[in-house]
């Protein structure tokens, strides 16, 4: 939804199960909703030889590559619908099918070419789209609307141009807008006050953040420097395009991790429970299990060097929320996000938190097992989800809590609609929450995480094996 910069928009399912619901309400997916502003402006995904790393890509493990397209988030876009715990349409065809009796289907014609519709359905597709995918009945066919070869290429086509068309609703100014504070002020039309200023120098100093989160700036690595270089680039995106494994824990509270039996229609979303492990870009490498298929056969064998790695999101807009709940941050009144790949985290305090001190409260337990005397997230951070190749560019920055509480000033500033509107940013209808503090917002809600069985085969099993291997 809009009021979240198109994030996840319920508080309750922020602070519980991550994911959300799909249109078969038992079923949810693995991760929080990546927020889409911004996304297309992702470049194609690109291995780097020199450097060892992948850039580019959509959605948190760079699935979504442009191979096809030669943009991403056209690809990202074709994901959702036919995603078994989201949208649910059981073929790619339905998409063409919807299309055909939509009141919109004019608009698509003039842009598409008028017969780009005319597509002969048999008159069960009605009845085929509004099973959901994966059913039983479909016998594990990802194509049960039988349609003539032709008929089945321009189906294609349609699914192809509608997702060009919401990358071009992605990227124009409703979307990715370019109207926060941050904007103006390197247009020169709004003066950070100290807070947001001091957060500013903290991001590409001490924080380092600007490592990974470009700012359009140099970067200072050291507290007693000054930046002094000129803005680099006026639109930055505060993201380099490329991934890391941050060594988030595992968040026992992610449905995903429930969804080990069959469902009213036979299918099982996560036959292995807590066996799964996120490897994230590993995993997708792979062709691995709930990711999409590597089109780049030559990329497999770097899968061991990216085994948990998740994409760099853009910093922007990760503080936007309703305006009526003015904050992301206890205690408010404010709104419920989750931040992270599985929403592990749930305030920008505790997420600027981590980064400074994932190291120093580090102990050897999972989420819900912090020792007597210690507080989870606070001073007691379990141990990452996934353990190899942890970048180590931030973990234990020393920064003060009021440094902390300035980098979020600063993240604050970040949120598009401050130099004119966000379009239907005010359509929350639910309520604010207040009370407690950021530093422990959500605890209340943590479950001690269950003992985990080793990682399944159908992850961690699949050549090139991880290095060294996840237990
Ligand atoms: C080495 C690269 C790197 C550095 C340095 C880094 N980040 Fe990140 N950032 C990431 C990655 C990777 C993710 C996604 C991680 C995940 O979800 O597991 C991320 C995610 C985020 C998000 C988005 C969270 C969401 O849910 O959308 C914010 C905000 C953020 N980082 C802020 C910061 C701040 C503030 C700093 C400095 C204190 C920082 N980052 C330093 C790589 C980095």
């Amino acid at each position: 939804m809009p009021y979240v910069g198109f994030g996840g928009p319920i508080p309750s399912v922020n602070l519980t199960i991550t994911a959300y619901p799909g249109t078969a309400h038992i079923r949810a997916g693995k991760r929080t909703p990546q927020r889409h502003p911004y996304s297309p402006f992702f470049p194609v995904l690109q291995y780097n030889p020199v450097q060892g790393q992948f850039f580019g890509g959509n959605f948190w493990d760079s699935r979504a590559t442009g191979y096809l397209l030669r943009i991403p988030d056209a690809e990202q876009a074709q994901g959702p619908p036919v995603d078994t715990q989201e949208m649910g349409l059981p073929d790619t065809a339905c998409i063409a099918f919807r299309l055909s009796q939509a009141e919109y289907r004019p608009l698509f014609e003039e842009v598409w070419g008028k017969g780009s519709l005319d597509i002969n359905f048999q008159h069960e597709t009605e009845q085929i789209c509004t099973t959901p995918g994966g059913a039983a009945v479909f016998g594990g066919s990802t194509t049960p609307i039988a349609l003539s070869a032709a008929d089945r290429t321009r189906a294609n086509v349609v699914y192809d141009r509608w997702a060009q068309s919401i990358d071009a609703f992605e990227q124009s100014a409703q979307v990715s807008a370019f109207s926060s504070k941050f904007d103006a002020f390197l247009a020169g039309k709004y003066k950070l006050t100290q807070e947001e200023m001091a957060g500013f120098k903290l991001f590409n100093g001490k924080g380092n953040c600007n490592s990974c989160h470009l700012d359009g700036r140099g970067t200072t690595l050291k507290s007693n420097q000054t930046d002094t270089s000129a803005a680099a680039m006026v639109n930055p995106l505060f993201t380099c395009f490329g991934s890391a494994n941050e060594g988030v824990p595992l968040n026992p509270r992610d449905s995903f991790y429930y969804e080990n039996k069959p469902d009213a229609y036979g299918f099982t979303a996560n036959p292995y429970g807590f066996g799964y492990r996120d490897l994230g870009l590993g995993t997708f490498l792979r062709s691995g299990f709930g990711s999409g298929p590597n089109p780049n056969m030559n990329w497999k064998q770097y899968a061991p060097t990216v085994d948990g790695q998740m994409q760099v999101s853009s910093a922007r807009d990760v503080a936007m929320t309703p305006a009526q709940c003015p904050s992301t941050e206890a205690p408010g009144p404010y709104f419920q996000k989750g931040f992270f790949h599985n929403g592990y985290i749930k305030s920008l305090k505790q997420l600027v938190h981590f980064y400074n001190t994932r190291d120093k409260y580090a102990y050897p337990v999972t989420s819900g097992h912090c020792p007597k005397g210690t507080t989870e997230k606070v001073d007691c951070w379990p141990m990452p989800e996934v353990r190899n190749n942890i970048d180590m560019t931030s973990g234990n920055l020393g920064l003060t809590d009021k440094e902390e509480n300035e980098i979020v000033a600063f993240m604050q500033t970040l949120s598009d609609g401050f130099t004119r509107p966000y379009l239907n940013s005010d359509t929350f209808t639910g309520a604010c929450m207040r009370g407690g503090s950021a530093a422990t917002q959500g605890n209340e809600l943590l479950i001690p995480t269950p003992p985990l069985p080793s990682c399944a085969l159908a992850v961690c099993g699949v050549a090139p094996v991880p290095k060294p291997n996840i237990p």
